[in-house]
Parts: C-alpha cells; sequence; structure tokens
C-alpha cells in the first residue's frame, strides 16, 4: 500500500488510547501540524552520516534518558544534569573505543508509553492504565486516567524548551572536555572508586595534557568545547507523529522532526502493523527493539520494511533479552542475519528484559544490567558482528531505583527516592560505573 502521512491508519494498531473527544483531537492534530518542527532534516541527516560510522564498526551509540519523561519533573535541573552525564560517559568511552560516541538522548519526546495491560485495577477498582503524560495523568482517578488530546501540545512546547537548553548547552560551553573530565575525576574521588578505575582516568588526563601540550585546546579547538546531541523518543502515539511529520523542503523527502531518531517498541514492532508502516516512510533513522521470542526472520521483514535501501545508519537492532535469555537466541540471530548482508546496527538495551519486582517497587539489579551488556559484547565479538551500542534508562539525578552498583541501593531503600513514573532508572553514580565498566568491552570490539 502506498505511504502517505496517514496510511499507517488503514492497518492495526496497538497501544493507543481511547480518545472520547474526536472533535478536541481534531483540533489538536491540526494545530500540531502547523507548529514548527522540533528538528531540522539537516540534523537528522547528520545523525544518519554519524550512525553510518557506527554501522561500519567506526563509532559507538551511546543512547540514554529517563523511561518516561514527564510534566511534574520538567525543569532546567534534570536536563542539565542528564546531558551533563551523557558527557562523562561518552568521555570514558570516547578514549577507551579510540573512536567518536554518538550522543542519542531519551529525551524531548519520550512521553507515551505501552503497558502490559489497558486496565490497572486497585482495591477492585479499574481505570485506564497511565500511557505517559502526553495521553493522561499519573494519579489513578477517573478524570485524570482519560486520554485527554490536549496534552500533546503540552508534550510538544516541553519538547521545544528541553531541546533548546540541549543545544545551548552543547554549544555554550558546558561541554568542554576538561570539565567533563574533572566531573569524571570529581565521581572517582567521591564515589572511593579511585584504585579501579583511577588508571583509565589518568591516561584520560594524559590525553588532554598533551593535547593542550601541542598548542590544541577549547579556546582554539571548538571541537573541544562544543558537542552534539540528538533526541529520540519511542514513536508510539501515531497522531502525534503524524501532525509532526514534514516534507523537507529540499529533498522533498519525508522527515519526522518530532526528534531525530525514533524507535518502535517490542510490543509494536509487527510488521504488517501501524508502527512498522508509519515508520517506513520516514527519512529519519530508526531503532526497533528486540525481546527474547524474536526470531531472526522477522528481523529480516522488518529490515525489509524500515531500510528498504540498506542503507548504513539508518536501522538500530536494540536487544532486550534478559541476562538469562540473550545466550539462548542471540548467536543464532548474528548468525542467520550476517548471512543476509544487511546493514544494520546492533546495540543492548540491558533494562527492559531484567525488570524486576520488589514488594510495591519495580526494580532492575546493577549486576544483571552489566551481566547482559557483557554477554551482548561477548556474543557479538565472537559471532563478528560489531556491538555497536547501549541503550539505557537513566537520569542525572541520585535516584533510588535500580539496586546494586557503587552507590549500594538496596531493595530496603528504594523508596528513599523512587521518583520515576514508569520504569526503574540507573541513577548518575550507576550509569558512570556502567560506562567505565564498559570501558574495555568497547576497547577490545574496536580492535
Ligand atoms: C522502553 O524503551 O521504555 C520500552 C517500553 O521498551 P520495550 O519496547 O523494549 O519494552
Ligand atoms: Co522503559
Amino acid at each position: 500500500m502506498a505511504w502517505s502521512k496517514d496510511s499507517w491508519k488503514k492497518y492495526p494498531i496497538k497501544q493507543q488510547p481511547v480518545y472520547e473527544d474526536k472533535a478536541s483531537l481534531e483540533l489538536v492534530t491540526t494545530r500540531l501540524a502547523k507548529l514548527p518542527p522540533l528538528v531540522f532534516a539537516g540534523e537528522v541527516r547528520a545523525l544518519k552520516n554519524k550512525l553510518a560510522k557506527v554501522s561500519r564498526g567506526e563509532a559507538f551509540l551511546l543512547q540514554g534518558g529517563d523511561c518516561a519523561e514527564s510534566f511534574l519533573n520538567f525543569g532546567a535541573d534534570n536536563i542539565r544534569d542528564t546531558f551533563k552525564l551523557m558527557l562523562q560517559m561518552a568521555i570514558v568511552l570516547t578514549f577507551s573505543g579510540g573512536c567518536p560516541v554518538v550522543k542519542v538522548g531519551r529525551v524531548a519526546g519520550q512521553f507515551a508509553k505501552p503497558r502490559s495491560s489497558d486496565f490497572e485495577e486497585i482495591n477492585g477498582k479499574s481505570l485506564p492504565s497511565y500511557r505517559g503524560d502526553i495521553v493522561n495523568g499519573f494519579e489513578f482517578d477517573e478524570e485524570a486516567r482519560k486520554a485527554d488530546p490536549k496534552r500533546m501540545i503540552d508534550a510538544y512546547y516541553q519538547s521545544a524548551t528541553t531541546l533548546n537548553l540541549l543545544r545551548a548547552f552543547a554549544r555554550g560551553g558546558l561541554a568542554d572536555l576538561r570539565e567533563v573530565h574533572r566531573w569524571n575525576l570529581a565521581f572517582l574521588k567521591n564515589a572511593e572508586l579511585g584504585d579501579k578505575y583511577s588508571e583509565l582516568s589518568e591516561k584520560i588526563t594524559q590525553a588532554i595534557n598533551f593535547i593542550e601540550a601541542c598548542g590544541i585546546n577549547a579556546t582554539n579547538t571548538p571541537s573541544l568545547r562544543e558537542t552534539s546531541i540528538y533526541t529520540s523518543h519511542e514513536a508510539l502515539l501515531l497522531p502525534y507523529e503524524e501532525a509532526l511529520t514534514r516534507i523537507d523542503s529540499i529533498t522533498l523527502d519525508a522527515y519526522n522532526c518530532s526528534a531525530h531518531m525514533l524507535w518502535i517498541g517490542e510490543r509494536t514492532r509487527g510488521v504488517n502493523e501501524a508502527h512498522a508502516h508509519f515508520l517506513s516512510g520516514v527519512k529519519n533513522p530508526l531503532g526497533v527493539k528486540i525481546g527474547p521470542s524474536a526470531k531472526a526472520d522477522e528481523i529480516k521483514a522488518l529490515a525489509s520494511v524500515l531500510n528498504k535501501d540498506n542503507e548504513e545508519g539508518k536501522l538500530n537492532i536494540i536487544i532486550r533479552m534478559g541476562a538469562d535469555k540473550i545466550a539462548d537466541s542471540l548467536p543464532q540471530i548474528f548468525r542467520e542475519l550476517k548471512k543476509e548482508g544487511l546493514n544494520l546496527i546492533y546495540s543492548i538495551d540491558p533494562m527492559h528484559g531484567n525488570t524486576v519486582k520488589a514488594g510495591n517497587y519495580k526494580t532492575r539489579a546493577f549486576d544483571k544490567i552489566m551481566q547482559e551488556v557483557r554477554m551482548f559484547f561477548e556474543i557479538a565479538m565472537s559471532e563478528g558482528v560489531y556491538p555497536g551500542g547501549v541503550h539505557l534508562e537513566m537520569t542525572g539525578q541520585d535516584v533510588t531505583e535500580c539496586t546494586g552498583g557503587i552507590s549500594n541501593v538496596t531493595e530496603e531503600t528504594l523508596r528513599k527516592r523512587y521518583e520515576t513514573q514508569c520504569d526503574p532508572r540507573l541513577n548518575a553514580d550507576q550509569a558512570l560505573e556502567l560506562a567505565f565498566l564498559m570501558a574495555d568491552l568497547v576497547k577490545r570490539a574496536r580492535t
């Protein structure tokens, strides 16, 4: 069937809210369609070129941020701290991999959430599930849980201001290499991790000293004080995604201008369904989440739809099988896909296959997360595939949502600062520790 912005409506679709007020939905999407794009097609092309390097094994992808952004926790501190964390992790990985790290946030649009059940029941009362702030409210009452189209407008403006600040940080001095390294040294000192990671950070110090001694510094070399950070989210709520899809005036191609990169979740990746069809028509780099039950044939079929032209840097296969399952099927998947000669990026989401319950809290153990990352790298390397990236739920804040790691969160202390409205995120120390632990793997993968 021919593609147009709204041709997805003819396909079966999952995980959409029911909007009772159809007139309001129409008004909102008409208005959104007239509002300025959040990203520019030229930026999207720049990201695709960087991701093409990842698909050739010449760069590494770091994708991360909130499980779900929220209206309540929106503020400059949150944006700044996650931005700083991304850069701190990127420095470690850039140095150890000896290659550029492409930084893509789950940010400025990561609002809509797929749910395992359409309804939530508490004490015998049943209400529609919370589907993210772009759809309905988190509070468990009837009014809040109604899907309200006007929330899309709020999400749009929050994304716009978030992007504005990210661009300012990226160009305005917050990305200075020496400064970012200094934050890492402070982290190592505070966390009393000195010994474990000091060798690596000492080498980074020496490298910075060396290039400065050669006369290359942040004053005369913009790339030492500036960076690029791109945005991404799950393209789940298709009325919103459609309204922000535009025809680029230079190439006349369709771009989804709600973010640089979009992905399809594990629950909505049916190859003959609306989400795959919708994204098949846009030029953006795409991702697709792949859970433990996936077969190589499904991924092949998805690649033929989402990357018809077999472009480099176009399609990111985001593996999220869980530490206990990844070894069962990933080697075979790699073997079969390798035969096809497909240009794919493979990255690991070690979060979504490792969620467990601890009392009333959903959590994830740091060791399991690290174990899945390690197994992903080992399996890829032994199959002759490049492990191209990592996809994390993380925040720059000191939350207590995942257990373990140096910050030593336990199941008993989860409640202290459990702030996520959806899945548990790594806190700043846990995410940075993960980057230090991954350093060696990235180095081996690159050599
Ligand atoms: C997510 O990334 O928040 C998510 C819902 O992932 P998945 O589709 O892999 O379950
Ligand atoms: Co999540």
